[in-house]
C-alpha cells in the first residue's frame, strides 16, 4: 500500500489539483479506514489540473466497498446550527483577515470555482453559506452581481458581505442551507464554499442544492477533507464535520446529480500534503439531469433549532469546539514554516 506520505509526494507535489471523475456506482468507490488507499482504486478517473499533471491524466479504480458515513453521535461540537451561529458571531469580526489567508486564498477560490463553469454573466447563482462574500467575490467576476444571491444563517457574516462594493447589487438573504427559500428549478448554478462542515445533515443540504437548480444546472460545493494524521483527525472530529471524499460523491449521487466530479484544492505552501485535512480541500460538482425535486426522500430535519438547550452543556460544547478549531488555525502556519525550511522539490 502506498503510504499517504508517498502518495502525497508522488501524486500531489506542486500544484495538486486532481479531479476524481465518477463513472461507477457508489459501492465501488471508496477508501478504507480514514486514509486514502490508492491501491484500491480501479475505476476513478483522476484528472489533473496542476502544472505537474496536466499532460498525464490517470485512471485508477477502487475495488473496495463504500465506507459507511461516520455516526452522527461523534462529538463535532460546532456541527450544529446554534453553535455555528455563535461561532460566527465572534469569528465574523476577524474572518476575512484570519481564516481566509491560511485556508482559502484567492488562488484556491478561483481554482475551486473553475469546475462550476460560470460561463455566462446572466446566470442565476445562489451562494449558500456565503458568509462575508469571499467566494461571491470570485463569482461576480463571471456573473452579474444582480443575478447572485448570498444566503447565510449568520446576520453577522452577511453584514460584512453587505459592506463590499462589488457585492452591492447582490441579493442578501438570511436562511438555512438545509431548507432553502428558493423555488424549485430556480438557479443555473448553486455554489457553497466552506459551509457544509456546519450542516447537521449534509445530505439534506445537497438535496436542496438539487431542488433549487434548473434542469442542466450545476452545483459546486467546496468543503473540507478528512485528515489522516491521528492528532488532526482527533481535533477535526471534536470541531466539525470533515467529510471524506467518497462521502461527498455519495451525497451528490444520492441526491440525483449526474456527472459528479471532485477536484482537489489546497494552499500552495502545503505542497499537496493532505494528512492534516484541509478546511477547503475539494470542489465537488454535479449536474441536475431532470427538472423538479430530488428523487431522494428524507425524514424530518436532524436538528430542531427551536428546542431548548441546557446553557452549560451548550457552553461546554462551544468552548471545546472552539479550542479544536484553534488547532486548525495553527496548521497552515506549521505547514508554511515547513515549506520555508524543507528544500524545494522534497516532500514535507
Ligand atoms: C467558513 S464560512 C464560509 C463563508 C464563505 N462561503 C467563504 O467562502 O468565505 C461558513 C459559513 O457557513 C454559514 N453556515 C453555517 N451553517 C449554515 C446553515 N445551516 N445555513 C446557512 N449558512 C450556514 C456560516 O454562518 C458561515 O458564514
Amino acid at each position: 500500500m502506498l503510504s499517504e506520505h508517498s502518495m502525497a509526494s508522488s501524486m500531489l507535489s506542486g500544484t495538486e489539483n486532481l479531479t476524481l471523475v465518477r463513472g461507477i456506482t457508489p459501492k465501488r468507490f471508496s477508501f478504507t479506514g480514514s486514509d486514502l488507499n490508492w491501491k484500491h482504486f480501479s475505476n476513478i478517473g483522476v484528472v489533473s489540473h496542476g502544472t505537474s499533471f496536466r499532460a498525464r491524466s490517470k485512471t485508477l479504480a477502487p475495488n473496495c466497498t463504500l465506507s459507511s458515513a461516520r455516526p452522527a453521535s461523534q462529538p463535532r461540537f460546532i456541527q450544529h446550527k446554534k453553535e455555528a451561529f455563535w461561532f460566527y458571531r465572534f469569528l465574523s469580526i476577524v474572518y476575512d483577515h484570519v481564516i481566509n489567508p491560511g485556508h482559502w486564498t484567492e488562488d484556491m477560490r478561483d481554482e475551486a470555482l473553475e469546475p462550476a463553469d460560470l460561463s455566462n454573466r446572466n446566470m442565476i447563482v445562489v451562494d449558500v453559506g456565503g458568509g462575508t462574500g469571499f467566494t461571491t467575490l470570485g463569482i461576480v467576476k463571471h456573473v452579474d452581481a444582480k443575478n447572485v444571491t448570498i444566503l447565510d444563517q449568520s446576520p453577522h457574516q452577511l453584514a460584512k458581505a453587505k459592506q463590499k462594493e462589488p457585492l452591492k447589487e447582490c441579493k442578501i438573504v438570511e436562511g438555512d442551507a438545509e431548507d432553502l427559500p428558493f423555488p424549485t428549478d430556480y438557479a443555473d448554478r448553486y455554489v457553497s464554499a466552506g459551509s457544509i462542515e456546519y450542516w447537521p445533515d449534509p445530505q439534506r443540504g445537497i438535496k436542496e442544492a438539487y431542488r433549487v437548480l434548473k434542469l442542466g444546472g450545476k452545483a459546486c460545493l467546496i468543503g473540507p477533507v478528512y485528515p489522516t494524521f491521528w492528532l488532526s483527525r482527533f481535533f477535526a472530529d471534536v470541531w466539525m464535520l470533515f467529510p471524506k471524499e467518497e462521502e461527498y460523491i455519495e451525497w451528490f449521487e444520492k441526491a440525483g446529480f449526474k456527472d459528479v466530479k471532485l477536484k482537489r484544492i489546497g494552499p500552495k505552501w502545503y505542497r499537496g500534503v493532505r494528512r492534516h485535512g484541509l478546511i477547503m480541500g475539494c470542489s465537488v460538482t454535479g449536474v441536475k439531469p431532470a427538472s423538479g425535486d430530488s428523487p431522494l426522500q428524507l425524514g424530518p430535519k436532524a436538528e430542531d433549532v427551536e428546542q431548548p438547550v441546557n446553557p452549560f452543556v451548550f457552553l461546554g460544547r462551544f468552548l471545546l469546539g472552539a479550542m479544536a478549531a484553534t488547532y486548525f488555525v495553527l496548521i497552515p502556519i506549521y505547514m508554511w514554516l515547513k515549506d520555508q525550511i524543507v528544500p524545494k522539490g522534497r516532500p514535507i
